[in-house]
């Protein structure tokens, strides 16, 4: 089957999830001060933080994270139909997920009070993540060899853009009072205190036992048995689990399974060039992620 994407913005978006009148959510959509915005790369922990984010809301309560399909609770902007969906919404504050680069998001977004999370993660962990998403979802071309998607995903022509863009115009808001970052490897890490560190952020007070509830729901294992966050109750077509699960192997580092030594220092050689005069620095930067 073909895959067909299209250009907005000079950044490619698959064709199925990209509303055809994407102009009319950049420009018309009304963000209000106490929405939630769950912002990522492609593969650097969107799912977890939905899942994270609902059970904050509901005080620990997983009613809402085992009953409604993470699209409905917390639907990514840019997709066709999120935003009668999420007009239409009654929830407060209502999440909402998006993979836009920062200069795409919508206009009515400045100057808002709207609170912005960005996970983000090693991009060597992102390609060989969306590798595998590539394979089993409808959404990318095939990908021939870990050996051409991994410069595919450092070339210009990747969908959603170049990672480094992505992450360099969304940390322009560090510092600023709606604006948090988070890394998938911190989750890793340290997943209670970074649910704390949320909570303070979304100005959420909850019992040592709502956090622990928490915790626990957003686990690898419970949430890849949760229907309503593995994705496999999306149409047939979408996605095919039997290819490559969608919640695969959730860890740190596997692109070490991967990546031979020559591919390691091609993405060590693009990286540096893109990164050198960045200064925010990163958990693979400064150890062996
Ligand atoms: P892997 O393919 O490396 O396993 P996104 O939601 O942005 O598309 O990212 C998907 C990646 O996040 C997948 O990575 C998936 O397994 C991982 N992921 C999802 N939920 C997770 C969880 N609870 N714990 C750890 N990793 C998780």
């Amino acid at each position: 089957m073909s895959v067909s994407y299209v250009q907005y913005n000079g950044i490619l978006f698959p064709q199925m999830s990209i509303s055809e009148d994407f102009a009319s959510v950049e420009n018309e959509f009304q963000v209000r001060d106490d929405d939630i915005f769950n912002v990522t790369y492609p593969k650097s922990g969107t799912t977890w933080m939905i899942d994270i984010l609902s059970l904050i809301q509901k005080n620990g309560d997983p009613t809402w994270t085992k009953t409604v399909p993470n699209w409905d609770r917390a639907p990514w902007i840019e997709t066709p139909g999120s935003v009668e969906k999420l007009n239409l919404s009654k929830q407060c504050p209502r999440l909402i997920t998006s993979h836009l680069p920062i200069h795409m998001f919508m206009k009515s977004f400045e100057g808002s009070k709207a609170k912005v999370i960005y996970t983000i993660r090693n991009p060597k962990d992102i390609a060989v993540s969306l590798y595998y998403f590539a394979k089993m979802s409808a959404f990318y071309r095939e990908p021939e060899s870990m050996d051409t998607f991994i410069k595919y995903f450092l070339s210009k022509d990747v969908l959603y853009g170049s990672w480094f863009n992505h992450i360099k115009g969304w940390l322009e808001l560090q510092g600023k009072d709606n604006f948090m970052f988070q890394t998938y490897e911190d989750l890793k890490l340290d997943l209670r205190g970074s649910v704390v560190k949320l909570c303070k952020f979304l100005g959420k007070e909850l019992k040592d036992k709502e956090v622990d509830s928490v915790v626990e729901n957003v686990s690898f294992n419970n949430m890849k048995e949760n229907t309503m966050s593995n994705f496999t109750l999306l149409p047939a077509g979408y996605m095919d689990h039997e290819k490559s699960p969608f919640m695969r192997k959730g860890i740190v580092g596997d692109w070490k399974n991967h990546f031979t030594v020559a591919q390691n220092e091609y993405f060590d050689k693009i990286y540096k060039m893109n990164m050198q005069d960045f200064s925010v620095k990163f958990p693979w930067d400064t150890n062996t992620h």
